[in-house]
């Protein structure tokens, strides 16, 4: 089967990173035609140094690296240094890259991909806010219908919120982008709060990132040795949980996931819920499904699959 064509879009962070870095290490499912950078988890300057870093980390220095959005479509930004350290990628030390940004803004190279490719033959795999992608879908909402899938890392249901009590900071940053997305007719995965919460690095895991042996998996357990403290002390888990690499896991071994195709909207309004995802999952209303809401993941399958991959870069 041949590989997937996909656009990541992104705003790392060392979960993002590593996302990256397992689907740049996967050539034969994942044919990566760029990389669109965002503002979320810091500003848009530093998602797109970290972008660009971490493909020169995976020694794919020729992968294309687009600039995106600054700003959230109709809100300020908010950021989460809090979690990912004031570089976003705290943890490693990593040498500033030598690539350049394309010139290209991403939006548009979102478009123009989508306009090149036959349809059905596109995803787009989110893995932050989805200022890139509702901006894209508002600017040539004829490209809407040429994507094949959206599968993305956002929302919650039963783990709730976890930049606000009710949602989750991918959502919480551009609600209104969101809403464009879910609201598109695209089809859509989700891996929420719900399975990244399960996606845990332990110890034994950790270590065995580390003991690949070469600077990517020194690189990643460095990443998770800083990312891990917001969560363990939060939830006192056992454990920093990768959210990201769930969507690119999912595009190499979708039989490690789990989940109800269900109805999911966006709640756009109230500042209260700002940016949560009401997703019905015990079908209690005859809202039309519109998504692929992902419970649960093999864990142990998740880890091997990650752990196989980096020591391939
Ligand atoms: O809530 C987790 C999500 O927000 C992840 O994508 C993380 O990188 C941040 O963007
Ligand atoms: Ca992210």
């Amino acid at each position: 089967m041949s590989a997937r064509k996909i656009i990541i879009d992104t705003d790392p962070g060392q979960d993002d990173a590593v996302a990256i870095l397992l689907a740049l290490a996967s050539p034969e499912e994942i044919d990566v035609l760029g990389i669109t950078a965002v503002a979320g988890n810091v500003p848009l300057a530093l998602t797109s140094k970290n972008a660009r870093i971490v493909c020169e980390l995976a020694g794919k220095p020729e992968t294309k690296v687009f600039e995106g959005c600054d700003r959230p479509m109709g809100r300020e930004l908010v950021t989460a240094e809090h979690v990912h350290g004031k570089t976003g990628l705290n943890g490693p030390v990593l040498p500033d890259p030598v690539m350049t940004v394309e010139a290209q803004h991403a939006v548009d190279f979102i478009i123009d991909t989508l306009r090149a490719h036959d349809a059905g033959t596109v995803t787009l795999c989110p893995l932050g806010p989805l200022t890139n992608i509702g901006t894209a879908f508002e600017k040539a909402p004829d490209v809407v219908e040429k994507v094949q899938e959206i599968i993305l890392m956002g929302g919650a249901y039963f783990e709730v919120g976890n930049i606000t009590p009710a949602a989750e900071f991918n959502i919480y940053v551009d609600p209104q982008a969101a809403d464009i997305v879910f609201k598109s007719g695209v089809p859509i995965v989700v891996m929420p709060l719900d399975v990244t919460h399960k996606a845990l690095v332990t110890p034994s895991r950790n270590d065995a990132f580390r003991n690949i042996g070469t600077k990517v998996g020194t690189a990643v357990a460095e990443m998770t040795d800083f990312f891990e403290r917001f969560d363990k002390e939060k939830y006192g888990s056992d454990g920093a949980p990768l959210h990201d690499p769930c969507v690119t896991a999912y595009l190499i071994q979708p039989s490690l996931f789990s989940g109800r195709h269900i109805n999911v909207e966006i709640e756009a309004t109230s500042e209260l819920t700002m940016g949560m995802t009401v997703a019905d999952w015990w079908r209690v209303t005859d809202r039309k499904p519109n998504a692929l809401f992902v419970g649960d993941l093999n864990s142990d399958g998740f880890f091997s699959l990650l752990t196989e991959r980096l020591s391939r870069l």
